[in-house]
């Protein structure tokens, strides 16, 4: 527990940082199973994002898990923490302008419900939706086989919960969605929102 601290103040407001670099802050949160496309999507989204010129960054389950969570499993209250810690990562890069893709299993509702409330209204919940036959099918790490065999305690879909959104910003259903269509997805409703509107820099 921290004590004697003190919140220091940026000497730009939001609104003025954002017009000041064109760009705006926004979390865009992949929750889905493993295996069921965050980490692809949240792959090519950023590329197309940053290729349009835009301040975008993706923050991944397993690359984070090699640093700032590499003292974390996987039970209910390791996750809780992992997901308190991207998620007070994602509000600060959220406050520095940056698109920010967030690509986690994030199974509980209420660990993701704390960071919708901490980046209130630029949260984008987006649930990245595949069957666990399909995810156990793709298997691409080969993770399914070994939690079927008792391998891997709490392995979501298998020998612990997900809990799905009920009422996320975007459904993707990748047993039917292309990557590509699904980045299509992510941006229009971006678009549609008006959180990628770049601010018209001022003359100088
Ligand atoms: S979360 O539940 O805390 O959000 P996170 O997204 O960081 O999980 O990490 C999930 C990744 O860790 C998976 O994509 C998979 O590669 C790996 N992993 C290892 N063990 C487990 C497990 N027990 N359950 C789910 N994923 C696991």
């Amino acid at each position: 527990m921290s004590t004697n601290i003190t919140w220091h103040s940026s000497a730009l407001g939001r609104e003025e940082r954002e017009k000041l670099l064109s760009s705006k802050g926004v979390v865009i949160w992949l929750t889905g199973l493993s295996g069921s496309g965050k980490s692809t999507i949240g792959r090519a989204l950023e590329a197309n994002l940053i290729r349009e010129g835009r301040f975008a960054y993706g923050l991944d389950g397993d690359n984070i898990r090699f640093g700032l969570c590499k003292d974390l499993g996987f039970s209910p209250e390791d996750r809780k923490e992992n997901i308190r810690r991207i998620g007070a990562v994602a509000q600060l890069f959220c406050d520095a302008g940056a698109i920010t893709i967030c690509s986690f299993v994030s199974p509980y509702k209420n660990d993701r419900d704390a960071v919708r409330t901490l980046v209130a209204n630029r949260f984008v919940e987006v649930h990245v939706d595949c069957s666990v036959e399909e995810c156990a099918r793709r298997d691409p790490k080969g993770l399914y086989k070994k939690a079927r065999a008792g391998e891997i305690p709490n392995f979501t879909g298998i020998s612990a919960p997900y809990e799905a959104p009920i009422d996320p910003e975007i459904h993707i259903d990748t047993a039917t969605s292309s990557i590509e269509h699904s980045v299509n997805t992510i941006v229009a409703y971006l678009m549609h929102q008006d959180l990628l509107h770049v601010v018209d820099r001022p003359n100088r």
